[in-house]
């Protein structure tokens, strides 16, 4: 282990699925450590006083203002940044939403936006328009008017569900799909439009079948677009 240097603390952070370790000021906060240590720069900063999130992440699943955290404590966290979306170069269906549908314009608030969309949509997948205004409540857009990020989220939540069960009773939405162990397998199981199965911790019935009318899947990737 390198030696520990003078007044910095030791943390280590999952960001976007990997692992980090870092000897960090305790003052320092966790924007500043997203942007400039990690070299992360799709997360902004666009105020002084805690009020636009532009600078909003998901901490263990929950949205942050990273100006409002100090990197030490997330230490031992889960971080997900706005590069955590996109699988390679294919947008995550939030982000084609809203290039699909014009939600922003400079773009200075679109990191956050998005999380806090991402997060919305994880939580509940068929929003009604006054819940996604109080979704992204706490993100300022200077340019938008708003009408069109509305329109995104809502085109956004159109995304296929996943539904459980060896039955193919449906047990559970998208957002049940957290984190799939598994990976797919093609076949086809008891009539429904079933493109794979895949195994979860996070539900006691280990078979999904995908309604995946609209979905392109891979065959190794998970059905739920919302799955990383
Ligand atoms: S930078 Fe404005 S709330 Fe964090
Ligand atoms: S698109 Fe410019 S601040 Fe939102």
């Amino acid at each position: 282990m390198p030696p520990r240097l003078p007044g910095k603390i030791p943390i280590a952070v999952t960001v976007n699925g990997v692992k980090k370790e870092a000897e960090v000021e305790p003052r320092l906060l966790l924007v500043h450590f997203i942007r400039e240590d990690l070299g992360l720069t799709g997360t902004h900063v666009g105020c002084d006083t805690s009020n636009c999130s532009a600078c909003a992440v998901l901490m263990d699943g929950k949205v942050v203002k990273a100006c409002t955290v100090l990197a030490v404590q997330a230490g031992g966290r889960e971080i997900m940044t706005v590069e955590g979306l996109a699988k390679g170069d294919r947008l995550h269906p939030v982000q084609e939403a809203f290039l699909a549908k014009h939600g922003l314009q400079c773009g200075y608030c679109t990191p956050g936006m998005l999380m806090s969309a991402y997060a919305l949509l994880k939580e509940n997948r068929h929003p009604s328009e006054d819940e996604i205004r109080k979704g992204i409540s706490g993100n300022i857009c200077r340019c938008t008017g708003y009408a069109q990020i509305i329109e995104s989220v809502q085109q956004a939540a159109q995304q296929p569900v996943v539904t459980a069960g060896s039955g193919g009773e449906s047990v559970g939405s998208a957002q049940n799909c957290v984190r799939p162990l598994g990976t797919t397998r093609p076949g086809p199981l008891l009539g429904f439009s079933v493109l794979g199965i895949v195994t979860t911790a996070f539900i006691s019935k280990p078979v999904f079948t995908i309604d995946v009318e609209h979905l392109e899947q891979e065959e190794g990737e998970s059905g739920c677009v919302f799955c990383h």
